[in-house]
């Protein structure tokens, strides 16, 4: 051949770059998380996060019509109790919270429900404390995990996400949901969920940060280490023997490559979670004027899709129809 090969051809303009792009991203991808936290007077910002709230009762159902309006129509719900105990949680105020939802919006909305207990126990951790209160007692919090997971079908949820990190709980939640009649509801496994420094302003969000108080200071007992990928390759093949229907890797960005390599390898439905912190880099960045926020936010999604996602958890979901109304490829 005469010349080089000239790969710019079909970059030169915007039309051949929409053609040939093979990555492409769809607002119907994309799960919104929500908190609605119980005794505010009124919806509170996030620290860190745009367009993020501790909703109200009231102002998460104004909140899920604007987003409904804009086109964004499947959440992720975090529930906050205002009384956090050590065991025997109650779960009425987060099951009222779907039951709302549900009879609101019926199945114009996809609500998946967050299962975790980090919200309820007064030291934050996500799950019951042994008696030496150094560690997590993993079994007896799977027993509780599985309670709230069938509550939360019973007040309507259509998917249940653990997010706990104990073992065997995908199979004990199943098991749960089955034995109801909830054959037909979903389960979404936080498999390959990373013990992160990615997820600060959740916590502040969630009321969920395991205080310095505590004998058990973090979550490295029950969180995968970001040194052992292959934990996390196990975790998932176990959830998904367990009966997952859809695997997650989380956090986002810093595991790129476990996405790739785990959705290689087990053929379900993977999501990934961009988490509170990740999101708070990117608003940051922007709110500097150091970074588009469009093209920054549509570079780090296209990055998910290209290594495998099939949907995305993000704080920006709901600005997601907007952004996508724009070429990535064009400032
Ligand atoms: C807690 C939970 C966390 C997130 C989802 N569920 C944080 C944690 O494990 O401490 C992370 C969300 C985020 O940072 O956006 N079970
Ligand atoms: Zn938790």
């Amino acid at each position: 051949m005469n010349g080089p090969i000239r790969l710019r051809r079909n970059r030169d303009n915007r039309h051949i770059r929409e053609l040939t792009r093979s990555v492409r991203l769809h607002p119907e991808q994309f799960i919104q998380p929500l908190f609605v936290v119980e005794g505010l007077a009124a919806r509170e910002a996030v620290p860190g996060l745009k367009d993020v709230w501790r909703e109200t009762p009231s102002s998460l159902l104004r909140q899920i019509e604007a987003d409904l309006e804009r086109g964004v129509s499947k959440f992720l719900l975090f529930g906050v109790p205002g009384e956090k105990r050590e065991r025997e949680f109650s779960r009425a105020f987060t099951s009222a919270r779907l039951a709302d939802i549900k009879g609101r919006f019926g199945d114009e909305v996809w609500v998946a429900a967050d299962v975790c207990l980090c919200s309820y126990t007064t030291h934050g951790h996500c799950g019951i404390l042994a008696d030496d209160r150094a560690h997590l007692d993993n079994d007896v919090t799977v027993a509780a995990l599985a309670d709230a997971a069938l509550e939360f079908a019973h007040a309507g949820a259509d998917c249940v996400a653990p997010s706990d990190m104990q073992d065997g709980r995908v199979a004990a939640i199943r098991a749960a949901l089955d034995g109801a009649g909830f054959q037909r509801r979903a389960l979404m496994s936080y498999a390959a969920k990373f013990h992160s420094a990615f997820y600060g302003p959740f916590r502040v969000a969630a009321d969920s940060a395991p205080g310095p108080a505590n004998a058990l200071r973090d979550r490295a007992s029950y969180q995968i280490d970001p040194g052992r990928p292959d934990d996390a390759l196990l975790a998932a093949e176990r959830d998904a023997a367990e009966g997952a229907d859809i695997l997650m890797v989380k956090p986002g960005l810093p595991c790129l490559d476990v996405l790739a390599r785990l959705s290689a390898s087990v053929p379900l439905p993977w999501a990934v979670y961009q988490t509170s912190g990740e999101q708070a880099g990117i608003d940051l960045l922007a709110g500097h004027g150091l970074a588009d926020p469009v093209r920054a936010q549509l570079e780090t999604w296209t990055a998910f899709v290209r290594a495998g996602a099939h949907m995305i958890i993000s704080y920006a979901a709901r600005r997601a129809p907007l952004y996508l109304g724009r070429d990535p490829g064009t400032p």
